[in-house]
């Protein structure tokens, strides 16, 4: 029967149709699935900090409303990605106990610092950006709860790709220091935002199987590239330098070639020693803390109206 059950798994993957909860699925699919969407789940909500921080030092009230919506956007992500894993037969909780604990992971890119309102505008011009290349083919993905709330999240993600080069081009139409403190920005989030792509496709261990599952649609490099090939003129738009000597166009293969990110660097930081990890997660951990008492309050709502259904 298991046989049938899998002839008919992959009768729908290589139909390009949707697999769903109820269906039948191989267990390292489920588990692929789980990984992913977890730690996707967790970035955006760790991805809140770096720029929450800047929201009571946003330079105008019109800034400020739009980091405050963004924000609150990514806390919607989070949601709707602990739903969709929540599918697979998790628990929302557990899964925040194991961020907490340091054994789920969650995107590098959340482990450096915002250092100056320039950042605000950087992270959403690059670092949306990337996720943007990377989560639009996830639309796609074969997993029917997750690929449905990408489409939502990657329509938000454009607004606030677009917030963010919007912010870059009232700075570099400004002053000179304001035109400085955007190149300085660039220069530190340039590399880790090529690194959100994940290691190379040679050191991927998962790419080959997800691509097989029809869970991701492209290689790590291969979305790096696309990724490349897409700031490159938005850099000149902007009249930044982006901080790659080897960054050149290769008429022969029609993308740019790029230099070696510091993969060293990229494994300190998942493996828990990057800028801020300890401080993310210290964070996450005294959020989740603090509001014990409104979870405890919410069940025991809960279940004083499960009893009088009951009477
Ligand atoms: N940050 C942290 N961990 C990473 C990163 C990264 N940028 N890239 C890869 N890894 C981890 C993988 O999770 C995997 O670890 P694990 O096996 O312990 O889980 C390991 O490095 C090896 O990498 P791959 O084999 O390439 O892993 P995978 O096939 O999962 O590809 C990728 C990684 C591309 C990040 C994929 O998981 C993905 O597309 N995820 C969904 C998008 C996402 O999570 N975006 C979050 C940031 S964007 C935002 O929130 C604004």
């Amino acid at each position: 029967e298991t046989q049938a059950l899998e002839a008919q798994f992959d009768a729908t993957v290589a139909a390009d149709r949707r697999i769903e909860p109820r269906d039948w699925m191989p267990e390292g699919y489920r588990k692929t699935l789980i990984r992913q969407i977890a730690q996707h789940a967790h970035s955006e909500i760790i991805g809140m900090q770096p720029e929450g921080n800047w929201i009571l030092r946003a330079p105008s009230l019109r800034r400020k409303a739009i980091l405050l919506a963004k924000v609150q956007d990514e806390a919607g992500h989070g949601m709707y990605l602990y739903a969709a894993a929540e599918t697979l037969g998790v628990d929302r909780e557990d899964l925040t106990e194991r961020l907490i604990d340091s054994r789920q992971k969650y995107s590098s890119i959340f482990n450096y610092p915002a250092l100056s309102y320039a950042d605000i505008g950087v992270i959403g011009w690059l670092v949306d950006g990337a996720a943007i290349c990377n989560q639009v083919p996830l639309c796609r993905c074969s997993y029917g709860p997750y690929a449905r709330a990408m489409i939502r999240i990657c329509k938000e993600e454009s607004f606030h790709q677009r917030q963010g080069y919007e912010l870059l081009l009232a700075m570099v139409n400004g002053t000179d220091t304001q035109r400085e403190m955007v190149q300085e920005s660039v220069n530190r989030w340039w590399w880790p935002s090529l690194m959100m792509f994940g290691p190379p496709d040679g050191d991927s261990p998962n790419t080959q199987q997800s691509m097989a599952w029809g869970i991701k649609r492209h290689t790590n490099d291969e979305l790096r590239q696309r990724f490349v090939d897409m700031s490159v003129p938005q850099a000149a738009a902007l009249g930044v330098t982006l901080p790659d000597p080897d960054l050149r166009w290769n008429a022969d293969r029609g993308a740019h070639d790029y230099g070696e990110p510091d993969w060293a660097e990229f494994k300190a930081v998942i493996s828990g020693s990057g800028p801020a990890n300890a401080q993310r997660v210290a964070h996450r951990r005294r959020a989740h803390d603090n509001g014990a008492w409104v979870r405890e309050a919410a069940q025991a709502y809960a279940d004083k109206q499960a009893a009088r259904t009951k009477e």
